[in-house]
């Protein structure tokens, strides 16, 4: 499908974007696996998760989707069955990596895979570890891509160094934790996304943080639970750069979640002088919500990297796309794991926003960006990356011209609407609410 973007001075309004990509994984996975049933509210039915609920269903977890609502029927920590068929994991990566966490703890064999840009992905960073807890795993390119199969079962606890700032490794092996006797331990150098680790206690595991080693203990049941997820702060930074870069741009964005290993990118937009106002916060099972207000802003350029990058890993695009619109220049560092994302994302973005006429470079670790440039309109490529899809369209509304995003189904993984969502900012109607 071809996106195409007009310009426009103005983007006005108020909306409550979709619900966390990563939450709804996670609730997903372990309502699956807990005691009774698992009621989520706000869970995005992007392509992503939908690939997660699937795996589950084949593992023999009813599920049902409401109107408004998920329901799992939980199995119990040991009430999987083997699927009759390969496992799909689709496009994501949240889905693979943290569902082998749990397969490594079952007695039977799994097979998984995934569409062509998965297939390219690291695996031996969680198939290594997990066979170190005793899992049985085979996988193309010597155990390092999908396809892979586990055959599980009877697993002994670790401590681990993380050798990459990864939630979904972190994720996988404390997964696999619930199964193996004792307590499992994950050092961690630099932290990563928390949501694992939040979810977890809420739902009863026994799991302790201390300075940055985290542990897990094996073999207590989870609890079923009623869940609220918060509005995704990945797809909220669109339109907060949105809101930046055009003229008249004034969104107010409602239950955004706001978890501190997440929301780098608000701290970084307003290290460039963005005016984001946060209000309205609030606290549901660990995780922080609130309101972010936007205000077309003038913005300078920054340098960003170190611990703050797994902090905004994901809105890196879009971090781009404010960058050209900043004074002076932006410099992006210790940022390698872009390239092993839905796409190579250093290249893609570099790629995509110099077709518009953008002036950057595609440093080993990161980016250049040279500010205060202006924009044409052209034909780009999403790179079949949800995310380069969704930045290139925002730069768009400030180029002179229309811009044709092609492959931008990709949105649908993780951003069902945007599209809709962004001509209703663009005429200023007041009432958008896509969830
Ligand atoms: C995710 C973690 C991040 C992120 C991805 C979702 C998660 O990946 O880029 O979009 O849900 O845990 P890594 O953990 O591999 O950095």
């Amino acid at each position: 499908m071809r996106l195409q973007i007009t310009p426009t001075n103005r983007m006005e309004g108020t909306l409550t974007v979709p619900g966390d990509k990563s939450i709804s994984h996670r609730a997903v996975m372990l309502g699956s696996i807990a005691e009774g049933t698992t009621e989520i509210s706000g869970f995005l039915a992007g392509e992503d998760c939908l690939s997660t609920i699937k795996c589950m269903q084949a593992l023999g977890v009813p599920i049902k989707m409401e109107e408004d609502k998920v329901i799992v029927e939980g199995q119990g920590l040991g009430g999987l069955q083997e699927a009759s068929n390969i496992l799909d994991a689709g496009n994501s990566g949240t889905t693979i990596r943290l569902l082998s966490g749990i397969l490594a703890g079952q007695p039977f064999t799994s097979i998984i895979n995934g569409d062509a840009s998965l297939r390219k992905r690291p695996m031996g960073r969680i198939i290594r570890p997990l066979m170190l807890m005793g899992a049985h795993v085979l996988g193309r390119g010597d155990d390092n891509y999908a396809p892979f199969a586990i055959r599980g079962g009877n697993l002994k606890p670790l401590t681990y160094t993380l050798p990459v700032a990864s939630a979904q490794l972190k994720s996988a092996l404390l997964l696999a934790g619930l199964y193996a006797e004792g307590w499992t331990g994950i050092i961690e150098p630099i932290q990563s996304r928390n949501h694992t680790e939040l979810m977890l206690n809420s739902f009863g595991a026994h799991l302790h943080k201390e300075d940055n080693i985290i542990r897990i203990e094996g073999g207590t049941p989870l609890r079923g639970q009623k869940l609220i997820v918060p509005g995704d702060v990945s797809s909220a930074a669109f339109f907060m750069v949105a809101g930046l870069i055009v003229p008249e741009g004034h969104i107010i964005l409602k239950n955004v979640g706001l978890n501190k290993t997440r929301s780098g990118i608000i701290e970084v937009l307003q290290e460039m002088g963005a005016s984001l106002n946060i209000r309205d916060i609030y606290s549901t099972a660990g995780e922080l919500m609130g309101t972010v207000e936007v205000q077309s802003s003038e913005l300078k350029g920054v340098t960003v990297g170190g611990e703050m990058i797994p902090r905004l890993i994901d809105e890196i695009p879009i971090l781009a796309v404010a960058a050209l619109f900043a004074k002076g220049i932006t410099e992006i560092r210790d940022a390698a794991e872009l390239k092993v994302k839905e796409s190579n994302r250093i290249a893609a973005i570099c790629q995509g926003l110099q077709r518009l006429g953008a002036r950057m470079e595609e440093l080993p670790d990161g980016l250049r960006i040279y500010g205060g440039q202006s924009l044409q309109g052209n034909t780009c490529d999403s790179f079949n990356d949800h995310r380069i899809a969704m930045a290139l369209a925002v730069a768009g509304l400030r180029a002179q011209g229309d811009t044709y995003i092609e492959g931008a189904e990709a949105i649908d993984i993780s951003f069902p609407g945007f599209k809709e969502t962004l001509n209703m900012l663009a005429k200023g109607d007041n009432h958008g609410d896509q969830r």
